[in-house]
């Protein structure tokens, strides 16, 4: 019987000789490549979940890879039978959201005031003409996030999205979470996981319906490591402890006045305009990045009156909490479980994602899925599932199951389950702990109580599709009133947008950045505790005051 290869949830029989790669083609995949299949770009690769053992040794042009990833290029099946499946990096399937929500201001509200403006037929940045042309004026918004990459491409005369696109960090190779990555860069030199998302990057802007040398401005943000690996710094002093990126470093001796970035596009390797601006906005401390101070920007907090929080839970998770008159941030290292990383069936929320569980009074699971049929759970249907089995008493708040058992099927089909292991349960509970210890610490050094908030931004595409009710039940954000809670999407792109299109607003953006209190949470002193109570599985109560 030969090997069963399923890519991307496609199945062939595979009898040997042909690289993973050919046989991804021979069922209509669209592989990412730029060179060919001569092990050069390493943009083939596909992340292997199942049959590692039945696949050839890795070859030379692979020795850059960690853990279960390939070169689809340099792989073929070896085994007799056996079942091999694999993904290639997700590509614009991303489940992305076209705008924000709830917010008091959005990209669409924002005076159009660019820096690139045009006279006549000179196109000038800043006041400098870097071409001559008549042709469209466009600039790109980029969150650049530890997992996902979410792009949108603006005209810069009148503010129009015209197309916007998504994908997995291809840089996932280097490991999961930004102390991996850092580790990785660190110990390869070569810049490769810059020069992989380079290629993906010129992948997504070459597929957008227009030229590229038209886009003449690219505003980055992401947190502090992301942002510095795209800009070619050094990235190990934000891995060791007091975890600073090199500009803030360099501001604090005076070096510079700003942690923001600036090259040109011909120096990012992307193929926009060569004299394009790529600008990576300012970082406010630590692993508090650009995104959390594109976030604030989006949630208009230089005018808010109001005291607001914003979390954007993620494998980093950004926590803000303040208003005009004092604002405080923090970033949480919750890792990927929320994301489906580090899950034996999760999934990013793609086709084929269990979004959303519920289990009927006859005990049995109805599921709702993101396309059929199910191939793994996402984020959202993790919340589901954990707070269904504390209500239906399957599960106790330590998250251990009922009956000893270690394992919940969810799912059944052709040849495969979907199901939650009880150490599932454990990363996702490391992971909440995580998040709600942020909670604490920056609430009680805020020296408020949860119920002071009166808006509750809960921000990221997770943010946006997560059941609020369920999360309380299961303690992963605060037991506040539903109507102080808005599920605001991708504010982090919302606020690049809006610093694109507008010169006053960056500047507010980098003021912003510069007045942020940064809660350090590993100097926290009740931060372990604050850890241990926020893994279990039950409301996070409000915490006395204390800082
Ligand atoms: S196709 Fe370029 S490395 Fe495989």
């Amino acid at each position: 019987m030969p090997v069963i290869l399923t890519i991307n949830g496609q199945s062939i029989e595979a009898r040997g000789g042909q690289s993973l790669f050919d046989y991804a083609e021979s069922v209509g995949i669209d592989v990412p490549t730029s060179c060919r299949k001569q092990g050069k770009c390493k943009e083939c690769m596909v992340e292997v979940v199942e049959g590692m053992d039945a696949l050839s040794a890795l070859a030379e042009p692979e020795q850059h890879l960690k853990g279960n990833f390939r070169l689809s290029c340099q792989t073929s099946v070896t085994a007799s039978e056996g079942h091999v499946r694999c993904h290639t990096m997700r590509r614009g399937h991303m489940r992305i959201e076209r705008h924000a929500f709830g917010l008091p201001l959005s990209n669409r509200a924002v005076e159009l005031d660019p820096t690139v403006t045009r006279d006549g037929d000179r196109i000038l940045i800043d006041g400098v003409e870097v071409e001559r042309s008549t042709g469209p004026i466009l600039g790109i918004a980029m969150d650049l996030g530890t997992t996902t990459v979410v792009l949108r491409l603006v005209d810069l005369e009148t503010g129009e999205l015209i197309a916007d696109t998504s994908f997995e960090n291809p840089q996932r190779f280097g490991g999961s979470e930004v102390m991996s990555r850092i580790a990785y860069d660190t110990e390869h030199p070569g810049r490769l996981l810059m020069r992989t998302l380079a290629g993906y990057l010129t992948h997504a802007i070459e597929k957008f319906p227009v030229d590229p040398k038209s886009i003449y401005e690219m505003v980055v943000v992401g947190n502090s490591t992301m942002r510095d690996l795209f800009f070619r710094q050094s990235v190990y002093s934000i891995g060791q402890n007091p975890y600073r990126s090199i500009t803030e470093m360099e501001m604090a001796e005076g070096k510079r006045k700003t942690t923001s970035l600036v090259q040109s596009g011909l120096h990012s390797l992307l193929p926009i305009h060569p004299k394009a601006r790529v600008y990576g906005a300012p970082i406010i401390s630590g692993h508090v990045g650009a995104d959390a101070a594109a976030c604030m920007l989006a949630v208009d907090l230089a005018h808010e009156e109001r005291l607001v929080a914003v979390m954007d839970i993620g494998t980093n998770t950004e926590l803000i909490v303040g208003n005009r008159h004092r604002i405080l941030a923090a970033s949480c290292p919750a890792g990927p479980a929320f994301e489906g990383g580090s899950i034996a069936c999760g999934m990013p929320a793609l086709d084929g994602a269990i979004e959303a569980v519920e289990i009927a009074g006859d005990a049995t699971f109805r599921l709702g899925v993101i396309g059929v049929p199910p191939e793994g759970i996402c984020g959202s249907g993790l919340i589901d599932v954990l707070s269904e089995l504390l209500r239906t008493g399957r599960m106790n708040d330590m998250g251990r199951f009922e009956d000893d058992v270690h394992r919940v099927r969810l799912w059944q089909g052709e040849g495969k389950d979907i199901f939650l292991l009880e150490s599932d349960v454990n990363e996702l509970a490391q992971a909440k702990g995580a998040n709600v210890a942020g909670l604490h610490a920056v609430f009680s050094s805020y020296g408020i109580d949860f119920d002071d908030i009166e808006v509750f931004y809960l921000a990221g595409g997770f943010g946006r599709h997560l059941n609020v009710e369920a999360s309380k039940r299961i303690g992963l954000v605060p037991s506040l009133a539903s109507t102080k809670i808005v599920q605001a999407g991708n504010t982090a792109i919302e606020g690049a947008t809006i610093a694109l299109l507008s010169k006053a607003k960056r500047k507010e953006l980098e003021d912003l950045a510069k007045r942020v209190e940064h809660c350090r949470l590993e100097t926290h002193p009740s931060f372990f505790e604050f850890f241990v109570e926020g893994c279990q599985f039950k409301p996070v109560e409000p915490i006395p005051c204390a800082s």
